[in-house]
């Protein structure tokens, strides 16, 4: 089952949809749950909220995490920093997953993988695949998702 998290505050944005575009590319079918993490509003500034651990539970349930926001400041959204400070440490117990950001431009390239993959790995995540990060007017079309995607595929073969 391929979870796809997103944490914009935009909902229904093109973070959300070049995620569900990398889960459906790596897996062939669309993703079973999109967790858009502005849904869960509110909830996020405590802890125990029923919608929180639903969602909790659903993405502890993957077997392949497409964790996504947009590049906010040179880094991953403090929305989406609220949703995954709800994890314990290792909560994840190693679930196959893709760091992907979203930018305006090439500056930020590297953010993904200095900034959001640290913190799925502290929550439990196995990142075995170069985080992925897409300029966002061409997410779709970007050349270097071919060739991620050549590599991801291989990496985590189901
Ligand atoms: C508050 C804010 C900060 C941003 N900071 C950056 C940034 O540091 N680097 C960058 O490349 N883009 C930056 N952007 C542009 C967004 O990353 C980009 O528009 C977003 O990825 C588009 O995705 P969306 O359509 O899903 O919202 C920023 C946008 C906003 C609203």
């Amino acid at each position: 089952m391929s979870v796809v998290v997103v944490g914009n505050p935009k909902p229904l944005s093109r973070t959300r949809a070049a995620a569900e575009l990398v889960a459906t590319k790596l897996t062939g079918s669309a993703p079973e749950h999109v967790i858009d993490v502005v849904d869960l509003g509110a909830a996020l500034l405590g802890w125990g909220d029923p919608k929180v651990a639903e969602a909790k539970e659903i993405v502890k349930a993957a077997d392949l995490l497409v964790v996504a926001s947009p590049t906010y400041k040179a880094t991953y959204t403090g929305l989406l920093k609220l949703f995954l400070d709800q994890f314990g440490a290792g909560e994840l117990g190693q679930i196959p997953t893709v760091p992907l950001m979203l930018g305006g431009s090439p500056a930020h390239s590297l953010a993904p993988e200095l900034t959001l993959r640290p913190v799925l790995v502290e929550i439990g995540a196995s990142c075995p695949v170069p985080s992925l990060y897409l300029i966002d007017s061409e997410y779709e079309t970007a050349p270097e998702l071919d060739r991620w995607l050549e590599i991801a595929r291989r990496v985590l073969a189901r």
